[in-house]
């Protein structure tokens, strides 16, 4: 497919976080479909070539920057790639995340730290490092969370700790900056189809495959990423995907003690949701 160049978000530059793999790697697909350029990001430089290369084969306006996004420095750097390559930058998606399957009681402390880290540190430094550019551009930054945040997730706590502190940052964050033309938003976002890869940390903080769901429970990848391009295009606060999640939020603000018998019942029948 060409690049379209003349799409909606032509001369737009987008940087997404967590970009070599899963969601994210859909996303910065729907972001080039939509005209705009976009900066790639992961760990894995090989994983993140292979993204690249297979973006730009499609015709689109890419760029990679390997980058830890709990390291300031490295997000300086990830910022420095897409004004070098694109001149500016528009839209910050802090999508890269790292997801448990361990119970609070059993994590190594550093663990539980890793985890929190990747999903506020990891959204947090791109941010602080982009923000000049966002500023003058008027931009827009949303920031990935879970329908776990909505409610507690046995197994998920320094994920779902995590997800959950991204909704109030972006609600100081645009009180602090209203007026300045940048947009701020959240994506809670469910259950979604995971590369055969994915894994999450176990307590001792090994790397364990994610839970088989069944497909019917979940939306794919590039549903998400339509929804999370139309988010960003609307300039929306808070998009929650999923009629369960949308559930979880009335039934968590109406019925809270439903919402937790809910959790459990179906956590005591499924083992664990993330097993
Ligand atoms: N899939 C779901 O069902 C689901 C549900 C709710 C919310 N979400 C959210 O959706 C987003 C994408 O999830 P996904 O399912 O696509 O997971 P994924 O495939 O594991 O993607 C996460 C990406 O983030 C990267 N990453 C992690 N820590 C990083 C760091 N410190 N610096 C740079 N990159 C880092 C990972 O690369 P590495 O190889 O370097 O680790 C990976 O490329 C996440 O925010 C997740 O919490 C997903």
């Amino acid at each position: 497919m060409l690049p379209n160049t003349a799409g909606p978000l032509a001369g737009r530059v987008a940087l997404i976080t967590g970009s070599e793999s899963g969601i994210g790697r859909e996303t910065a697909r729907a972001f080039c479909r939509q005209g705009a350029a976009v900066v790639l990001n992961g760990r894995q430089p090989e994983r993140l070539e292979a993204t690249r290369q297979a973006l730009a084969a499609e015709g689109y306006q890419v760029a990679a920057c390997v980058a830890d996004v709990t390291d300031y420095a490295a997000c300086e750097r990830l910022v420095a790639v897409a004004i070098a390559r694109f001149g500016r930058l528009d839209i910050l998606i802090a999508n890269a995340s790292i997801s448990q399957r361990a119970y609070f009681a059993d994590m190594q402390p550093d663990v539980f730290r890793q985890v929190l880290d990747s999903n506020v540190y990891g959204a947090v430094y791109p941010l602080k490092a982009a923000l000049p550019h966002l500023l003058q551009a008027k931009g827009s930054v949303t920031f990935i969370s879970s329908i776990s945040a909505l409610n507690g997730m046995p197994s998920g706590s320094a994920y779902c700790a995590g997800k959950a502190a991204l909704a109030n940052l972006a609600h100081t964050l645009r009180l602090e900056l209203a007026g300045t033309g940048v947009h701020f938003g959240v994506v809670h976002i469910g259950f979604t189809q995971n590369d055969p890869d994915k894994r999450v940390l176990d307590a001792a903080g090994r790397p364990v495959p994610i839970a088989h769901r069944p497909p019917r429970w979940q939306k794919s990848q590039a549903q998400v990423a339509a929804l999370i391009l139309g988010h960003v295009r609307r300039r929306r606060r808070r998009t929650v995907i999923s009629a369960l999640g949308r559930l979880i939020l009335v039934v968590h603000s109406l019925l809270p003690r439903l919402g937790d018998w809910v959790v459990l019942t179906s956590q005591r029948r499924m083992r664990n949701f993330y097993e």
